[in-house]
């Protein structure tokens, strides 16, 4: 898929609806204060850059594909900085944003947790991440047997395995959310959606979020 039909699935009904639950959700989890310093980590196009960057934020992507860094460069909206890097071994220093997020990136890294500690190491405040959740209706529709379509190789993770995969590093201890329970964009499915505080961890998104003390 080029970073044209990547991006371009945002702008369709189901992709509108999954990038506003997602932002919504990661964003009111983290609760970044004013002007903070993002880190995107796996940032692809730049989606959800661009949405902490229209909040105010000074936000920076890495993403390991040049094309994906590639098209989020040429459509920047608030100033923010993209780079090719490796979520194993990001180039920053200790502490040196305010803040790291990584959008269903980490379930296509090979080696998760070493990202998780890199995340915790450039991290001065805090952290969020967007994983996908095995105890879902998506899991179900395209996750099984490796995965198809977008979803090929994908890591999937229960909600106790998602909080495993942080425990032991120098963080607080993570608040675990859900959304995306029906993954289909009908007027249905978003209803039920209203409806859900994010409690009920069988939606197809796992927001993990955690302060950095
Ligand atoms: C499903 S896309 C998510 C992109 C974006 N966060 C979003 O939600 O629209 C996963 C991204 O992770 C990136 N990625 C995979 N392995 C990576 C790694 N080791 N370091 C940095 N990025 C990586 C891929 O290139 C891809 O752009």
């Amino acid at each position: 898929m080029t970073p044209q039909q990547y991006d371009a699935w945002y702008g369709s009904p189901r992709g509108r609806w999954i990038g506003d639950t997602e932002y919504r959700l990661l964003n009111g989890m983290l609760a970044p204060s004013a002007s903070s310093s993002i880190l995107d980590i796996g940032c692809g196009t730049g989606y959800f850059s661009r949405r902490f960057a229209r909040d105010g934020h000074a936000v920076t992507g890495v993403d390991i594909d040049p094309a994906m860094i590639g098209f989020a460069r040429a459509h920047r909206v608030a100033g923010e900085d993209y780079f090719v890097a490796d979520a194993l071994a990001l180039p920053f220093g200790d502490r040196a944003f305010d803040y790291c997020i990584s959008v269903t990136a980490l379930c296509f890294v090979r080696d998760e947790r070493r990202a998780l500690e890199e995340m915790a190491r450039v991290a001065r405040r805090g952290l969020a991440v967007g994983l996908l959740n095995r105890r879902s209706l998506l899991y179900w529709k395209k996750g099984r047997h490796g995965g198809t379509g977008a979803y090929r190789g994908a890591h999937w993770h229960t909600a106790r395995e998602a909080q495993h995969l942080l425990a032991g590093l120098p963080l607080d201890t993570p608040a675990i959310r859900s959304a995306v329970y029906f993954p289909w964009a009908d007027a249905a499915g978003r209803w039920v959606e209203t409806q859900m505080s994010g409690r009920l961890l069988c939606g197809a998104f796992l927001g993990l979020a955690t302060g950095k003390s």
